[in-house]
């Protein structure tokens, strides 16, 4: 290979062989010398190498590999080792070698065999990087707030459902956002410049119901003075939302059914058969399996509905969404109200942590409203939120109080940085031997999995 020298190779060893470093130089690598790990440590931060050479054919010791270890585990570097002779490797070293190297050669080798390992080497952090791409935080659609891993699979979910023109049944429960996820659907999907109208069958009394989906002809029945469309005919070209879908009676199940096998509808006291193309997204908070079980709901229109499926996460299981959400919530009430409100107490963010939220975000939003009003001294506490404070379950050591901080530091900024020890040292100004090793006292253990790292508390 000839032309500019693009890429970095971190090459550890203790003597540095000058004819293979020459001929890896001519195929387009830029050697970074190390002896130790103090010298792999005082490699500027922009030299970034991404493949790794270690030399296992010195007398580089155990205490000096495990040193290296961070450095071995870190996704964006792909390793290589010469070895002397396979049998001679230490427990450490075979241990090493087998979770981080992608390949080591015995001596004696061919350089162009190395340098096609090495090539290997690059492609595979080319993969790494790309398989990582994906897991990189997706923003909410509109007015929708999550960053937890339910809800970056649900603004997955719904970006996939989007594209589709096939009905969507939206299941979860009451107050976590159906209605919200129906908008962002609509509003992604080509459909989004045509109207998006809701209706709640729930709340409709069901001898209305028939008329407020399929309309009515002047004369259909005492009172209807003129001609009235529907719902359905309301969204033609975009999207109709049912909300509550389990509680539509049979009657109108009957006829939606009709609807959406024929893409026609007939309005009360008429004859004419009107031609409508609206996609329908349902929501319901109650089992429709079971309710077709027990015979409420038809079977045929539930697979109608349920050609694709989300689901609304509660909000306890959103982790440290809660908090997010609380902090939008207030965000707005700021924007609208007048009263001057600082912010939550830390007791009211860890009792809004561990309450259980029945009724989800709803919930969460009018006790937040109420509190806003009610608290003194512009910050709400727990009482505010007519929750109780939660239990001094927190560290009262210096020490323990110290080690909390740390460990909660480390693992925001693992997750900020998709888990990238180089940029997570840089961040917090720690070298990464040390990083690797708080990770260990902490057990926020990386897990190397086919293309990338997962991280998990132990
Ligand atoms: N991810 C979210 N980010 C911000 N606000 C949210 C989110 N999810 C829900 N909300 C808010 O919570 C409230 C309840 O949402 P929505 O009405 O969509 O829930 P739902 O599941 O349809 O409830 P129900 O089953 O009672 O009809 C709304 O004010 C909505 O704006
Ligand atoms: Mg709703």
């Amino acid at each position: 290979m000839s032309g500019a020298i693009t890429r970095p190779l971190l090459f550890v060893s203790q003597h540095h062989e000058a004819n293979l470093c020459r001929f890896l130089s001519q195929r387009g690598w830029k050697l970074l010398f190390a002896a130790t790990p103090h010298e792999v440590e005082a490699h500027p931060l922009e030299e970034q190498p991404i493949a790794g050479l270690l030399d296992l054919g010195g007398d580089i010791g155990d205490a000096d590999l495990e040193a290296l270890e961070p450095w071995f585990a870190q996704p964006n570097i792909a390793w290589i080792a010469m070895v002397g002779c396979r049998d001679r490797l230490t427990p450490t070293a075979r241990r090493l070698l087998g979770l981080y190297f992608i390949d080591y050669l015995t001596a004696p080798f061919e350089s162009a065999t190395l340098a096609q390992g090495l090539g290997h080497a690059w492609g595979m952090v080319q993969l790494r990087h790309d398989s990582l791409a994906p897991n990189a935080r997706v923003p909410g659609p509109a007015g929708m707030v999550g960053e937890c891993e339910a809800m970056q699979a649900l603004f997955r979910g719904i970006a996939k459902v989007a594209r589709w023109d096939a009905p969507v049944l939206i299941g979860g429960e009451s107050g976590t956002g159906k209605e919200l996820a129906a908008q962002a659907i609509h509003r992604a999907s080509p459909r989004a410049a045509q109207p998006f109208v809701a209706l709640n069958c729930a709340a409709i009394p069901p001898a209305l119901l028939q008329s407020e989906l399929f309309g009515y002809e002047r004369g259909a029945f005492t009172g209807a003075l003129k001609r009235k469309p529907g719902r359905i005919e309301l969204a033609q070209g975009g999207t109709l939302f049912l909300d509550e879908i389990g509680d539509m009676p049979l009657e109108s199940q009957t006829s939606l059914l009709r609807f959406l096998e024929t893409g026609c509808i007939e309005r009360l006291g008429g004859t004419d058969s009107v031609a409508v193309d609206a996609r329908i997204v349902s929501a319901t908070h109650v089992d429709l399996e079971a309710a077709v079980a027990a015979g409420r709901f038809r079977q045929d229109l539930y697979h109608r509905l349920c050609v694709l499926r989300i689901r609304q996460p509660a909000l306890r299981e959103r982790g440290s969404d809660i908090v997010l959400l609380a902090e939008h919530v207030l965000g707005e009430i700021r924007r609208q109200a007048p009263a001057r409100i600082k912010g939550f107490s830390n007791s009211a963010m860890r009792a809004m942590a561990v309450h259980p939220w029945p009724g989800n975000v709803r919930e969460l939003i009018n006790r937040i409203r109420h509190a806003a009003a009610m608290c003194e001294g512009g910050v709400i506490r727990p009482a505010d939120l007519d929750l109780q404070p939660p239990a001094e379950a927190h560290p009262c050591t210096l020490a323990a109080v110290r080690e909390a901080a740390e460990c909660n530091a480390i693992r925001e900024a693992l997750q900020r940085h998709h888990e990238r020890l180089i940029d997570v040292a840089a961040e917090l100004g720690v070298s990464r031997v040390t990083l690797f090793r708080l990770m260990r006292d902490y057990k926020l253990q990386i897990r190397r999995q086919d293309l990338g790292l997962v991280v998990r508390e132990g």
